[in-house]
């Protein structure tokens, strides 16, 4: 066997087969098991694709043992306190960080793509006022292909760079538009002075009544909460955008299948069932109970913003968000002492201790600490996954357009293994 190949040995009929394996810069390498169909008419098995790696990517690296985040080779811990959120989404973007004209001209371009067109109003008002969020942003962003149709061309690379520009700056309006409705009030337009996270407060929390001036250090919240999620390699979301960008669908539809995926509450969902949870626990003295609650395999009640897929050791973001929180909290709305964040705490030194925690590496992941802040922005809890949904469209954005560029790129298509009936025949109803 060469080195860089791997034997697969059939021991039911002794024919075995090579397959080259595949090295990136950093991580486990993948056997290319793509011709073992058509070597050995057998397919591989991987549900939840736990050792499947899906494409080539040069986005973001994730060290799940070590606990570490590189956004095209940068470590989270550098970007998230020194750079701005549309700094990482030109780095994400372009894979360099942006020169300070590059960066000006990418951050107007980007507040000038903020007003939605006006008629994306009536998709809002067609809704109830009591609509999730999450429901209102998955329908209005896919039906921004109906506005922003012109020259369509998926295959066109600068169709490509605009498309990703409009969802970055468009997202955020969207999401602000479905908070204003459900609260009642009129939507705020994006306003030019303003920079990215600032515009969003606005857009959030001001009114026509009266003058609005964001709270720096809530943008500065925000900022650092936004770089945290903006990408994390191929989690099922992103893996959803680039399943249905395979095909050759629009960027607005690819995103608007992102949003759904990410609303699941074992993804993005989290940072909302972590409140709910919290709420529901309500008392440190309730924790035993609810840890015996998440380990008792009859129950299907798991401590949300615990575990990760990828990360078995602390998730780098939450060590970053965990810092900060209280920080933020004492700062933004002198809630240092908040009840919730004491209860978090409590929550998570029990679990770190329970050995069935231990055993099976859960730490708190990003959305365990991320609600909390975002509740002490003022943000509700319906909005919390809204929030990733922002964040998170740059990444969904990149790893759609690395996809569109890739020669190697080809439709998605799992196999499957039947387990079905076997051919039968059609009987007439009266014969059943
Ligand atoms: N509470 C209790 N037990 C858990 C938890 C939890 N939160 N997470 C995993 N386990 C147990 C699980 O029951 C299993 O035990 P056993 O080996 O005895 O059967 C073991 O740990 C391995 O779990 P798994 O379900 O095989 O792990 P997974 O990689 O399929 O799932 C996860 C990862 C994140 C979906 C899961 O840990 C989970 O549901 N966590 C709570 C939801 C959450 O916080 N999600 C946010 C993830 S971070 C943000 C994002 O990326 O979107």
């Amino acid at each position: 066997m060469a080195s860089n190949m791997i034997t697969i040995t059939n021991n039911a009929d002794g024919s075995s087969h090579e397959y080259p394996l595949k090295t990136g810069t950093l991580g486990p390498g993948a056997v290319d098991i793509s011709a073992l169909y058509r070597d050995a008419g057998i397919f591989t098995y991987d549900p939840g694709f736990m050792a499947t790696a899906s494409c080539h990517s040069a986005i973001t690296y994730i060290d799940g043992e070590q606990g570490v985040l590189l956004y095209r080779g940068y470590p989270i811990e550098q970007l998230a306190t020194r750079a701005s959120f549309l700094e990482v989404a030109y780095l994400l973007l372009y894979g360099e960080l942006p020169q300070e004209r590059q960066l000006l001209h990418f951050e107007r371009d980007i507040i000038e793509h903020m007003m939605i067109n006006e008629n994306l109003k009536n998709f809002l008002n067609g809704f109830h006022y009591d609509a999730h969020p999450m429901a209102i942003l998955c329908g209005v962003v896919g039906s921004l292909s109906a506005f922003y149709h012109e020259a369509m061309d998926v295959n066109d690379p600068d169709y490509r760079d605009i498309s990703a520009r409009q969802l970055i700056a468009k997202v955020p309006t969207i999401a602000a538009a479905a908070y204003k409705h459900s609260v009642g009030e009129p939507i705020m337009y994006p306003r030019d002075e303003l920079r990215y996270c600032a515009n969003f407060l606005h857009m959030m929390f001001a009114t026509p009544r009266a003058d609005f001036k964001p709270d720096l250090i809530a943008e500065k919240a925000l900022n650092l909460l936004f770089i945290l999620h903006a990408d994390h390699e191929q989690n099922a979301s992103t893996s959803t955008v680039r399943l249905a960008g395979s095909s050759g669908a629009n960027p607005f539809a690819c995103v608007a299948a992102g949003i759904a995926s990410l609303w699941g509450p074992a993804h993005g969902g989290a940072n909302e069932a972590v409140l709910d949870m919290l709420l529901e626990i309500g008392d440190v003295a309730n924790v035993p109970k609810f840890i015996a609650k998440a380990k008792d395999k009859d129950d299907p009640f798991r401590l949300m913003g615990f575990g990760h897929r990828v990360y078995k050791n602390y998730d780098p973001r939450a060590k970053i968000i965990r810092e900060v929180c209280h920080q933020v909290l004492e700062e933004v709305s002198g809630a240092g002492d908040d009840p919730l964040f004491e209860l978090a705490m409590k929550l998570e030194e029990i679990a770190l201790n329970d050995e069935y925690f231990v055993e099976r590496k859960l730490y708190p992941n990003v959305d365990f600490y991320s609600g909390i802040i975002y509740s002490a922005l003022g943000v509700p809890r319906n909005m919390f996954t809204v929030m990733f949904a922002v964040a998170r469209t740059v990444g969904w954005v990149t790893h759609w357009t690395e996809m569109m560029s890739d020669p190697a790129n080809r439709i998605g298509r799992p196999r499957q293994v039947y387990n079905g009936p076997e051919r039968r025949d059609y009987l007439p109803i009266s014969k059943r």
